[in-house]
């Protein structure tokens, strides 16, 4: 069965009618045009297709696009302003928060609710809020670094 799912994307309404079977992931890199949003594993294991909806972190591969009506979802494409990075994308570059880069927009989309929700305390705080997004590459120690960074 199809469905009309109806969001603001980055700022925009987005329209798209899709299975009710499609993940909110699939909506976004398959329908959406919106392939920064990254699958890994596809199960709730990796934390590579992080996004906020409604502010909160989700993981996109785990819930349905119709569950999502009317929502705000942002994407690692709606971070920057223009040439403008987020702070948080430009201290992973100063950090080197990233070696291969495939985890890295969901390591950024969970580091920026990290800071806004105040898991900033300790780098052991960050780490275990950021313990969902896996880098097989180990760039774990660098990217605790740039959220710390980016809260102060
Ligand atoms: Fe969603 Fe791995 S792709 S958690």
């Amino acid at each position: 069965q199809l469905s009309t799912v109806r969001l603001t994307v980055n700022g925009e309404q987005r329209t798209a009618k899709v299975d009710n079977r499609t993940s909110l992931l699939d909506l976004l890199r398959e329908h959406l045009d919106l392939p920064g949003t990254k699958k890994g594993c596809d199960q709730g294991a990796c934390g590579a297709c992080t996004v906020l909806v409604d502010d909160r972190r989700v993981n996109a591969c785990l819930t349905l696009a119709v569950m999502h009506q009317d929502a705000r979802v942002t994407t690692i494409e709606g971070l920057a302003r223009g040439e403008q990075l987020h702070p948080l994308q430009q201290a992973f570059i100063d950090h080197d928060g990233l070696q291969c880069g495939y985890c890295t927009p969901g390591q950024v989309m969970s580091g920026v609710a990290c800071i806004a929700e105040g898991h900033t305390g300790s780098r052991a705080e960050i780490r275990e809020w950021m313990s969902g997004n896996l880098c097989r590459c180990g760039a774990y120690t660098n990217i605790v670094s740039a959220i710390e960074q980016t809260a102060k």
